[in-house]
């Protein structure tokens, strides 16, 4: 067997060892539906009621976040009356270079019975209109990673080697989200969101050139996370908390500590609107 053969092997024992480990956990409750709670969102871990919880480190190969405000924790219970899985933290690419463990995590939802995937995330606005401390619901995204998780050896079980992403945020799925949001007077504003490899913010040139090519909010999350889900067929969904302006947009002076304070001040709408969609997912 070659060290790649090797690999998938042995992540593929992983995983169902993993999906075991969240069916226990889950004593027979069965959510359809699964939040990743993005950079300064995990507060919304804490409202789920009923809650049974495992930290990541427990679940095999699951990702163990390195990054201060991104604790792992997978916490099971009911937000808003629904049953839900919350996915507190999560590992990003610059990190490790490795999207395996983000791929175990959201196959093993997927085998735990998981058939839609909330992201959320903290994101730079590109537009003027789309506000510090306001939502953008996504609608598209542009994979501005040099990267994505499915290169290498297509595991066919879970999807086929080559699938559609047009429509990869679910059109139903928006529409929902939309409604809450106008029914809670929740300003959601709409676009498309590029992910950026990180750890370092973008140049003022990077964010012009990103507001050229289409984008509305640049990040360094969800793109995989979506690409993951869609090849296995679950519907994705995604908000981004607009933290702060694209570097060169504003006088602010961008660091990880102020992605974590704005996207405080926006995680309250972000928890009405999350809580109240639920249900109707
Ligand atoms: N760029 C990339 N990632 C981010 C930003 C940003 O401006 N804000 C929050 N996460």
């Amino acid at each position: 067997m070659t060290l790649a053969q090797q690999k998938t092997a042995d992540s593929g024992n992983d995983i169902l060892h993993a999906r075991d480990t969240v069916l226990k956990l889950l004593d027979g409750r069965k959510p359809s539906v699964a939040v990743i709670l993005g950079s300064g969102l995990g507060g919304l871990g804490d409202k789920v009621e009923d809650a049974v919880s495992l930290p990541y480190a427990e679940i095999p190969g699951f990702p163990v976040p390195t990054v201060a405000g991104h604790a792992g924790a997978l916490i099971a219970g009911k937000l808003g009356g629904t049953d839900v899985v919350m996915l507190k933290g999560r590992k990003h690419f610059y990190e490790t270079n490795d999207p395996q463990p983000l791929i175990n995590m959201i196959r093993t939802l997927k085998l735990a019975g998981i058939e839609k995937l909330f992201l959320s995330n903290a994101a730079g606005s590109l537009r003027p209109q789309i506000g510090v401390s306001q939502l953008m619901l996504i609608t598209d995204h542009i994979n501005y990673l040099g990267l994505n998780p499915l290169t290498g050896p297509n595991d066919d079980t879970f999807g086929p080697r080559f699938f559609s992403m047009t429509d990869a945020w679910d059109p139903a799925l928006r529409a929902t989200i939309k409604d809450v949001a106008t029914e809670n007077k929740i300003t959601l504003h709409e676009g498309v969101y590029m992910a950026f490899r990180g750890p370092s913010f973008e140049t003022p040139a990077e964010i012009r050139m990103a507001q050229t090519l289409g984008a509305d909010a640049v990040g360094m999350s969800s793109v995989p996370e979506c690409l993951i889900a869609r090849h296995c067929g679950m519907l994705v969904a995604g908000v981004s908390c607009i933290t702060n302006m694209g570097a060169g947009l504003s006088d602010e002076h961008l660091s990880h500590d102020h992605t974590m304070e704005m996207a405080a001040k926006g995680a309250a709408n972000f928890e009405t609107l999350v809580t109240a969609a639920l249900g109707r997912l």
